[in-house]
């Protein structure tokens, strides 16, 4: 293998951004991030204010191997403008570094990767845990769940059923409430573990399937895609003592369809949440 690594950037109307992006994957880039293409900051959950107009493109930025250059370049329509940059060993680190900053998941809370952590900050390693707080859906699932933990009567104890990187329990374990998160990846409960001992949180994580889960939780949150969530709906429900937490919900359509297995299953709808096209909802036991 050829020693080092090239950047890859490109900036394509938005309707196409996804496309590409999974084009760029398949042609074996090592990682992929995306941004505005008029540089702007994206927006977050507490932005006041009409909802401004999306970016009209995007930026992509996708990483190679050298000697990968000219087949991905083949392999890309050929109106697309491709800008490359070889990389030294200080700008890798420097990008890969740059892709993971502090993010704030809410108003109080900011997620930071270990070397760029402000005090007071919950520190997660990107790895290959999913949940580094920079995905719509965690910060819609941890927002929903905030209100409660801030609120007059906070959940004692947390079931996140598909921890990842354990970042939503263990933003919980920070509030005083017994967290325990489980996840089907052995590689995400071990990264979830090395979190809480970063931050110096004790949450429970382990492999364990949802069903063989014991006893009930007064808070279930669940960070899935809609199709994962109505499959496994009364496993989660089976495990609610008052409220389930559910994000990862994509478009409309989907959202209805887990709304209506929600209310026939007798669950209440208290809150919902949307970002982009993404939905988050918070029910309770009727
Ligand atoms: C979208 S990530 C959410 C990670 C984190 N909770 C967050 O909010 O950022 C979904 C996680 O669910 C896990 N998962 C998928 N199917 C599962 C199942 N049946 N039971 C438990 N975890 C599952 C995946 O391995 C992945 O880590």
């Amino acid at each position: 293998m050829s020693e080092g690594w090239d950047e890859l950037s490109v900036e394509v109307a938005r309707e196409e951004a996804e496309a590409l992006g999974a084009r760029l994957l398949e042609l074996g880039s090592s990682g992929l991030m995306e941004a505005p293409g008029d540089g702007r900051a994206p927006r977050q959950l507490w932005d006041e204010g009409p909802e401004p107009p999306p970016p009209a493109t995007l930026l992509l930025t996708a990483w190679f191997r050298p000697d990968q250059r000219a087949r991905v370049a083949a392999g890309l329509p050929t109106e697309l403008t491709l800008r490359w940059r070889a990389l030294t060993d200080t700008d890798w680190l420097a990008a890969s570094q740059a892709s993971f900053a502090p993010i704030a998941l809410s108003e109080r809370l900011v997620v930071a990767p270990p070397w760029d952590a402000p005090p007071g900050a919950l520190v997660i390693e990107p790895g290959q845990g999913f949940g580094t707080g920079d995905h719509p859906t965690t910060r819609l699932a941890w927002q929903l769940v905030e209100e409660l933990l801030e609120g007059a009567a906070p959940p004692a104890r947390l079931l996140d059923v598909g921890c990842g990187s354990g970042i939503l329990a263990l933003a919980a374990a920070r509030h005083g409430v017994a967290a325990a998160g489980i996840d089907v990846e052995a590689e995400a409960v071990a990264e979830a573990h090395l979190n809480a001992e970063r931050n110096g949180l004790v949450a429970e994580f382990t492999t364990t399937p949802l069903a063989e889960v014991p006893g009930r939780f007064p808070l279930v949150v669940a960070n899935l895609h809609a199709e994962l969530i109505l499959r496994l709906l009364p496993d989660l429900i089976a495990r609610v003592g008052e409220r389930l937490v559910l994000a990862g919900i994509l478009g409309a359509e989907r959202a209805a369809r887990v709304d209506e297995a929600c209310r026939a299953a007798g669950l209440v709808l208290e809150r919902e949440l949307r970002a982009e096209e993404w939905r988050a909802r918070r029910w309770r036991r009727a």
